[in-house]
């Protein structure tokens, strides 16, 4: 064959990375649907936004310590009880510019909001609800140490968006997409939309989110326990139980960084356990269901672990209200089932203590 007919020769290394550098967010949604229907551009376009959003957040993040007024404390106390940092505020005002821009979200709820803000021009076809913590670690900013954002998008059912939001008050199963970002020492999206978990990493010379690992699988078990364990008084003694069991058995370590994303984002690729149990005074736990716990159960199961209360999967939990709490025990199958172990033994201790005292 002439040289002409001759097919290229298989792509010089640094091609195959051009191909790699040119696998955008927006594009990967698509491969994933295999489809360019309206409900795949839909969902490509709110990534985007997503990433966009994540962007935004990054470079104020990076550039907090140099900025007037980017840290420290507002002053104010928001629906959770909690003292509102200046970030929080911030990326909670991002993600509202940017997806009223999208025209595709009708409803934004956030950590940060007691009730759902709406978009009432985006709402005739607004057909989405995006659900976030926009700042997620938030004791971690003013120490320039990893924060995340963590968001969910559900879609918009029927039209009576009442105030109270009673549409969202469902299970974790209804999330169309779900998904995080890590502000560490690079800016990490983290994503699924139900066709497996995937990474992307921001290039900040390109401006974009570059896809860095495909078909993310948590191991099976893994060496990690993730728990802060200043609250061990305050646990149940089936919690106690289980960290007696992995500080006397070998092959266990504990990492804790007050940030549920960075904390996750080390077992969903180490394996292990993240742990935030409820405690006698509050049984709920701290974390909230709609937008930090479901986001990352959808994430788990779609990458092969478990996410779980204690006594139930954390996707079949429907909450009452938009800021519901719930225990969160999530990670490698393995690492779950044992601290549930630990919950059922002492379960089936107090039946037989109740039977017992009935005799
Ligand atoms: P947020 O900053 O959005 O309120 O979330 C903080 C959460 C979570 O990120 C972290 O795992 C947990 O709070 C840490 O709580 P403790 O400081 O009680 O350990
Ligand atoms: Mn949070
Ligand atoms: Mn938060």
């Amino acid at each position: 064959m002439a040289d002409a007919e001759q097919p290229l020769a298989q792509a010089p290394t640094q091609d195959r990375s051009l191909d790699r550098d040119c696998t955008t967010l927006s594009r990967h949604v698509l491969q994933q649907l295999q489809s360019f229907s309206s409900e795949a551009q839909d969902l490509s376009a709110l990534m985007t936004r997503v990433a966009l959003a994540a962007k935004l957040i990054a470079r104020r993040l990076t550039r907090a310590g140099l900025v007037e007024d980017a840290l420290g404390f507002t002053g104010r106390v928001n629906v959770q009880g909690e003292s509102v940092k200046k970030m929080d505020v911030y990326a909670n005002q991002v993600f509202i510019s940017v997806f009223e821009q999208s025209g595709l979200v009708c409803r934004l709820a956030s950590e940060e909001m007691e009730k759902p803000y709406y978009i009432p021009e985006n709402c005739p076809v607004g057909r989405y609800t995006l659900l976030y913590d926009p700042i997620d670690g938030s004791s971690n900013v003013d120490i320039n140490l990893n924060v995340g954002a963590i968001f969910a998008i559900r879609r918009q059912e029927g039209e009576d968006l009442d105030e109270m939001a009673q549409d969202l008050l469902q299970d974790g199963r209804g999330q169309i997409a779900a998904g995080y970002v890590l502000f560490g020492p690079s800016t990490m999206l983290v994503y699924s939309i139900g066709k497996g978990v995937h990474a992307f990493t921001l290039d900040p010379s390109l401006g974009e989110f570059i896809l860095s690992s495909e078909d993310i699988r948590i191991p099976e078990h893994g060496p990690v326990y993730s728990v802060n364990e200043g609250n061990f008084w305050q646990w149940d003694e089936s919690i106690r139980d289980y960290i007696r069991y992995v500080h006397r058995h070998e092959g266990y370590t504990a990492r804790y960084g007050g940030a549920l994303v960075g904390d996750f984002h080390r077992i969903l690729f180490q394996g292990g356990v993240f742990l935030y149990p409820g405690t006698v005074k509050k049984p709920e736990g701290k974390l909230r269901l709609l937008y930090e716990s479901a986001p990352l159960a959808f994430l788990v199961e779609q990458a092969g672990g478990r996410a779980s209360t204690g006594t139930q999967d954390i996707l079949d939990v429907i909450p009452k209200q938009l800021h519901d709490r719930t225990p969160l025990f999530i990670g490698s199958k393995e690492d779950v089932a044992l601290v549930e172990s630990f919950i059922q033994e002492r379960a089936r201790d107090q039946q037989d203590q109740m039977a017992a005292a009935r005799l």
